[in-house]
């Protein structure tokens, strides 16, 4: 039986999120500018965002520029730019012949003009899709966001829309970029390329998550490691706090 046959549907994370690390490193293994790795990490994203919507993943979120990575040389920004600028328009048609929504998280105002621009035609084109919701990070850190959500209830407590005591953990899950998308925790985490890190990513969201790490480096990572690690996932005991025993006789 080969590995998605082995994958139990019933028991499929409703969100993925995946740290897309190691374009760079393989680039420079193919004596390449690291540019090129991401281009091949593309690829990478297709087939895994094809992966997800056939098995039926209702959520796919993909950290694809960091708060951080601003500070990476100009040219490689400028690069990356002007990739997402492309893919996102030649990917839409194919995100809707599929039926998958996109949406965005991050500070997208700070984006360049073009960019955004590009991506909210593309979240307003594919907003009636319905078979999955695909989810970029860009210009994200979880502490921006979380900063942000204590600013906005803040705001909300000053023109007395919002009491301080009413303030709880639903209020500040529903105002992270992802609560304010109806976008549920991530229940499975992936991160490529054999770095064990969570690099200012949905901190408070995964936080019943299942990690899965892989030496993989994200342009090499495709359906098959996708399916790898679902099935990981699904080999898990998830106990939210309780004992095993507790699991077992509520099943
Ligand atoms: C990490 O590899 C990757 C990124 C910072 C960017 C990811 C972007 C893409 C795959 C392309 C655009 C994506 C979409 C969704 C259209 P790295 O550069 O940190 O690699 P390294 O750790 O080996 O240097």
């Amino acid at each position: 039986m080969d590995q998605l046959q082995k994958i139990d549907k019933k028991k499929l994370p409703r969100h993925i999120a995946i740290i897309m690390d190691g374009n760079g490193r393989w680039a420079k293994q193919k004596e390449e500018e690291r540019i090129f790795g991401h281009h091949e990490g593309v690829k990478s994203v297709k087939d895994v965002v094809e992966g997800c919507a056939e098995l039926g993943v209702q959520y796919l979120t993909l950290y694809a520029f960091s708060t951080e990575n601003w500070n990476r040389p100009k040219e490689e920004v400028d690069g990356l730019m002007e990739l997402l600028v492309r893919t996102i328009h030649a990917e839409t048609p194919t995100l809707s012949k599929n039926n998958i929504r996109l949406q965005a998280i991050g500070d997208l105002e700070s984006l360049p003009n073009n960019c955004n621009k590009e991506l909210q035609e593309a979240i307003r084109n594919t907003s009636g899709n319905t078979n999955m919701t695909l989810v970029l990070a860009l210009s994200y850190s979880s502490r921006w966001e979380i900063g942000q959500a204590a600013k906005n209830i803040a705001l909300q407590v000053q023109r007395g829309l919002l009491t301080a005591t009413e303030v709880n953990e639903k209020t500040v899950t529903d105002h992270l970029g992802t609560g304010m998308l109806g976008i549920p925790d991530p229940e499975l985490l992936i991160r490529t390329s054999g770095e064990r890190r969570v690099s200012n990513f949905l901190l408070w969201q995964i936080a019943y998550a299942e990690f899965y790490f892989t030496d993989t480096l994200w342009p090499e990572f495709r359906k098959p490691d996708l399916y790898s690690a679902i099935l990981d996932y699904q080999s898990r005991e998830r106990r939210f706090g309780l004992t095993s025993e507790q699991i077992s006789s509520s099943k």
